[in-house]
């Protein structure tokens, strides 16, 4: 699972130096990856949902899911799907990353949490995008909450984990789908919606959409259905207008052009404001809004936190010539 940042990436995250402690091929084109501490300690503890940065050369910095369990902080686990379409860096991660390689990884994050008090989970992953699932699925089963995890495939010979998820202390709770072996994922039947059960997906946009969508028609609120992108969607045709961007705090105001986002102004004026992806899918730059109306252009915000907020690297006035103030 990752984003793909190629230079400009701006992170304060702390920095560690990890030994890539195992480097297997899983399937054809997946590789699951280990990284533990140079003196073999314990790493900074992740919470499940949780990714990292990973440095695989000066120009290429990306972000992949933990698939480790969150208790064992003994090392970190990832994988790498090899993207025929890729922007080079898996093919250069795979060529380079070899057991005993030092590497750079940022301390964990999370922008995709499990809600712990859930009745029930679904954890709904569509090939790769079954990582961050994994690693929920061990929080899960440690806090003994009831769960399921759907691991969900085109073709059998590229489920890469199947291995791994028939192993686990959980092994229970896992169900196997394989559209060319007819066993495609029933959405509607196997969604079964219960008072505070909550629904995660990751993987391919598709996918994921499907999911929602038989998830919000069997009943789920919106607050109990999580996504997370591991590639910045296709875009729709958005208008750039100029507009004003009032911070609240300083009471300062900035001209936004056509050409620039905000969180590029804010940044070239020595406006502290973290930015990761600067796709509208990490949530990093998410700010409270004060006044104005959005037109929100991000992947991570519900439509419930559209309310009262707003991701400032995609998102823009709704109107040309708008004021939006925000909470910085
Ligand atoms: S920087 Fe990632 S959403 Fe804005």
């Amino acid at each position: 699972l990752e984003h793909e940042y190629i230079n400009g990436a701006v992170t304060d995250a702390p920095i560690l130096q990890v030994r890539l402690s195992k480097a297997k091929a899983i399937s054809q084109r997946i590789m699951q990856y280990q990284f533990t501490r140079l003196d073999g300690g314990p790493l900074p503890a992740a919470t499940a949902g949780s990714h990292i940065d990973v440095l695989i050369a000066p120009e290429f910095l990306r972000q992949y899911s933990l698939s480790s369990d969150p208790a064992d902080t003994s090392h970190y686990q990832i994988a790498v799907l090899h993207e025929d379409q890729g922007r080079g860096g898996s093919a250069l991660m795979q060529r380079i990353f070899t057991a005993g390689r030092k590497v750079f990884v940022s301390k964990p994050t999370n922008h995709f949490p499990v809600a712990e008090e859930a009745s029930k989970s679904y954890l709904m992953g569509g090939g790769i995008g079954i990582t961050p699932m994994i690693a929920m699925a061990h929080r899960l089963h440690t806090l003994g909450a009831d769960f399921a995890l759907h691991y969900c495939c085109s073709r059998a010979q590229d489920a890469g984990f199947e291995d791994d998820l028939k192993h686990m202390p959980w092994a229970d709770k896992v169900h196997l789908h394989y559209s060319d072996q007819g066993s495609r994922a029933n959405l509607s039947t196997l969604l079964n919606y219960q008072t505070q059960a909550h629904v995660y997906t990751c993987g391919p946009e598709n996918f994921m959409q499907a999911v929602l969508d038989t998830a919000q028609a069997n009943g789920f609120p919106e607050q109990q259905r999580h996504m997370e992108y591991f590639s910045v969607p296709d875009l729709p045709q958005y208008d750039n207008h100029e507009f004003t961007l009032r911070l609240s705090q300083s009471q300062q105001e900035f001209h936004i052009p056509a050409t620039q986002s905000a969180t590029e102004v804010l940044l070239e004026a020595g406006i502290n404001i973290e930015v990761k992806c600067a796709d509208g899918i990490c949530g990093v730059c998410k700010c409270a809004i004060v006044s104005g109306q959005v037109e929100h252009r991000d992947f991570v915000l519900s439509n419930q936190q559209r309310q009262t907020h707003i991701i400032l690297c995609q998102s823009r006035a709704a109107q040309a010539g708008g004021v939006l103030e925000v909470d910085v």
